[in-house]
């Protein structure tokens, strides 16, 4: 294979992958997150997130955590791997895509999860 040809091909990968990521991180939907945030949610993380209004200080802030973390969590609480009798409730009763939306929404807000000096 000539130099050009490995670097097409390279450059085509490159894209196809591109375009497959972009097609999952696009999947999420923000409003549908929101909604469902608002309605499951809110009584404990409160309306968004915890941002500048924890309920009770010892229920996580969700607002601005990574989405991948958010989502994680969430699939270990419905498999069992992250262990909480409050939040296996919770995610049992969520699907992957509510999910993806749910953690998307979080990930989208203002955040006070930084480091203070
Ligand atoms: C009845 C109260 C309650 C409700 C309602 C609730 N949660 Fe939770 N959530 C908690 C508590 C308490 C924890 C901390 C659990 C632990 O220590 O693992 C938590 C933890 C989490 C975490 C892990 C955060 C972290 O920083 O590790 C995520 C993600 C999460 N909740 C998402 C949600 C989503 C999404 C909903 C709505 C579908 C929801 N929660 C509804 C009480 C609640």
């Amino acid at each position: 294979m000539t130099r050009f040809a490995q670097s097409a091909v390279v450059a085509a990968s490159v894209a196809a992958f591109g375009a497959l990521f972009s097609v999952s991180a696009q999947a999420a939907d923000l409003a549908a997150g929101k909604a469902k945030a608002e309605q499951a949610c809110a009584a404990c993380h409160a309306k968004e997130g915890n941002w500048s209004a924890p309920i009770d200080p010892s229920y996580p802030k969700l607002a601005g955590q990574y989405k991948d973390y958010l989502y994680q969590a969430l699939v270990q609480y419905k498999d069992g791997r992250r262990k909480n009798g409050i939040m296996a409730g919770m995610a049992a009763a969520l699907s992957k895509d509510e999910m993806n939306n749910l953690s998307a929404y979080f990930a989208s807000l203002p955040t006070e999860l930084n480091t203070h000096r």
